[in-house]
């Protein structure tokens, strides 16, 4: 498979197997991400992957917070507003989705709620006292375990979802003080059976965003 062929097949899969991922897999995912480029080389990534028991605690105490509709904080807050032409395209993924995955898109929030019962999540902190630039390490060090995930024949989705009650995470993962949690990827198979994987976002033209300037 080409770079171009795994950039252009990636999808996010909100439902997966329960099947277990190989932990040799996983490693290969993560050893070729760790050839992302970086400010000044720092890598500022420091990952726990959560599977097993570890992982069903995590999804357990997750259901008790949903139950309890406790309030979510990830630790890198969700915009609270958008510009109109983002706020445009969030309207249309959701009508999209709705043509795409018909009444499983029912499914969205609850599967959201338990971490699209994926059988292992990789979450990725950073040193707090990091800046900005680092946040963007971090995305180009997710892209990058989603295209290897991609070539190692499996599925994942980054969501901050997987994110949004840190309390839980800190205590199951022994997450270290001084480092903020960025994001969760959930990898797995994916179940193909659910129909809310058959979703294909869209993308705007290249004329509605790139400018060249001769
Ligand atoms: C930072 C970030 C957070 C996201 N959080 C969620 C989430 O919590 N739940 C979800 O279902 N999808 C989440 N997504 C997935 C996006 O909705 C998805 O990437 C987008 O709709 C494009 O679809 P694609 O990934 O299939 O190309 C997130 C994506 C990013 C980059």
């Amino acid at each position: 498979m080409n770079v171009i062929e795994a950039i252009s097949v990636r999808r996010s899969t909100r439902a997966f197997l329960s099947k277990s991922v190989e932990r040799d897999k996983i490693t290969t995912v993560l050893e070729a991400a760790v050839r992302t480029p970086s400010w000044a080389n720092t890598q500022p990534w420091e990952v726990f992957v959560a599977t097993g028991d570890t992982l069903d605690r995590i999804k357990k105490q997750y259901q008790q917070k949903h139950a309890e509709s406790a309030k979510a904080a990830p630790e890198t807050p969700r915009p609270t507003e958008w510009p109109d032409a983002a706020k445009n395209r969030i309207q249309q993924m959701h009508k999209d989705m709705k043509i795409d995955c018909g009444d499983a898109v029912e499914q969205f929030a609850a599967l959201n709620q338990s971490m699209f019962n994926a059988p292992a999540v990789i979450y990725i902190c950073m040193d707090k006292s990091l800046s900005q630039w680092s946040l963007y390490d971090i995305g180009a060090y997710s892209q990058n375990i989603l295209l290897a995930a991609v070539e190692q024949g499996l599925a994942a989705i980054q969501a901050i979802n997987l994110v949004q009650y840190p309390d839980v995470l800190r205590r199951e993962l022994k997450i270290p003080d001084n480092l903020k949690i960025t994001i969760g990827i959930a990898i797995g198979y994916p179940d193909k059976e659910n129909k809310i994987n058959n979703f294909v976002s869209r993308r705007t033209s290249l004329e509605e965003t790139v400018r060249f300037l001769d």
